[in-house]
């Protein structure tokens, strides 16, 4: 099933369109990354989802529902976390994270958001205007976890974390998902995405540019390979496939496109096997890759 559903979704600011044509699938118990550089359209998208920004054109549903027809009704049944939380200052933290709570009209589960606040070793007694930024943080994402949420829209929710605390964030998302739940998370921290999503899309100047299971999405990116032989290889750039090559007498390196990789194993076992080193494309270099060098992915490439 469909949780989150946007189709041809632009929105005009003046003569800009910081979204151009946005199509994109949330599907029931998955975690989707929503990736881009600064500007892409993340947060736009995601404030249209909450219905506190009414999209230029297209349409976007959450259960099925109009996000800016039934906001209320959809808002029942999802949890939010910005990126830059704001709190009432004169309430402590868990003040807010009962208010949050209550006014999505659900019940506090005290068992749960005690727990959650061991967790993120959050103190609920202080006043908010005392938090620092990780704590307003950690009182956003406490109260969203403790709700009993069907989908969870986080527009870059651990952007003041430490590692450790992202870790913590980490398991959350997790356990959401083995309750069945859906998330829909927009990061910077392309390891978090990694680590974290079923599905990735990758949204550039209001496009999505890329959608795809991480294991697809590595389909299109290059793996590294590092290799000594009994005999120096010959001619290895003039195959197909095969990018950045650096050779030192009987020592190579270079980048294979995935689909290549086998041909090009096949063609350096007869040279003898010394040694081998390989190292898997990670998201990292897929994004890259779009950012830095553009101009070489034209055409003929995967798309969902
Ligand atoms: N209210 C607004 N008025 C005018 N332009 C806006 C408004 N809100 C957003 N924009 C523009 O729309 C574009 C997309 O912004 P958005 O906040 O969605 O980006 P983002 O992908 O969330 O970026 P970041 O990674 O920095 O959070 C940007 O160019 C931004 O300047
Ligand atoms: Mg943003």
């Amino acid at each position: 099933m469909t949780v989150v559903k946007i189709d041809n979704l632009t929105k005009r600011f003046g003569n800009f369109y910081a979204l151009n044509g946005v199509n994109m699938e949330v599907k029931e118990g998955e975690i989707f990354g929503f990736i881009g550089p600064n500007g892409a359209g993340k947060s736009t998208t995601i404030r249209i989802l909450l219905g506190l920004l009414r999209a230029t054109s297209g349409e976007a549903t959450i259960f099925g529902m109009d996000v800016w027809q039934q906001a209320v009704k959809i808002h029942e049944r999802i949890a939010y976390v910005p990126g830059d939380v704001n709190l009432w200052p004169n309430l402590t933290g868990g003040e807010v994270i009962d208010l949050f709570i209550k006014l999505r009209g659900g019940n506090i589960n005290k068992h749960r958001r005690n727990d959650l606040l061991e967790k993120f070793d959050l103190d609920p007694s202080k006043k908010c205007r005392t938090y620092s930024k990780g704590n307003r943080q950690k009182v956003a994402l406490v109260a969203a976890f403790a709700a009993d949420a069907d989908l969870y829209i986080l527009d870059e929710p651990t952007s003041g974390l430490d590692p450790l605390m992202e870790q913590i964030f980490q398991d959350c998302v997790k356990d959401a998902k083995n309750e069945g739940k859906s998330v829909l998370l927009s990061s910077h921290i392309l390891s978090e995405v990694e680590k974290l999503c079923d599905r990735v899309g990758i949204i550039k100047e209001g496009e999505i540019i890329e959608t795809g299971s991480l294991a697809q999405l590595r389909h299109l990116t290059r793996t590294h390979i590092s290799v000594e032989t009994e005999e120096p290889i010959t001619a290895i750039y003039e195959m197909k496939g095969v990018h950045e090559v650096k050779q030192i007498a009987n020592r190579l390196s270079f980048q294979v496109d995935a689909e290549e990789l086998s041909n090009i194993m096949k063609y350096i076992a007869p040279y003898g096997i010394v040694k081998l080193e390989n190292r898997p494309p990670t998201l990292e270099d897929l994004f890259m890759r779009h950012y830095e060098k553009e101009h070489e992915l034209s055409g003929g490439h995967f798309h969902d």
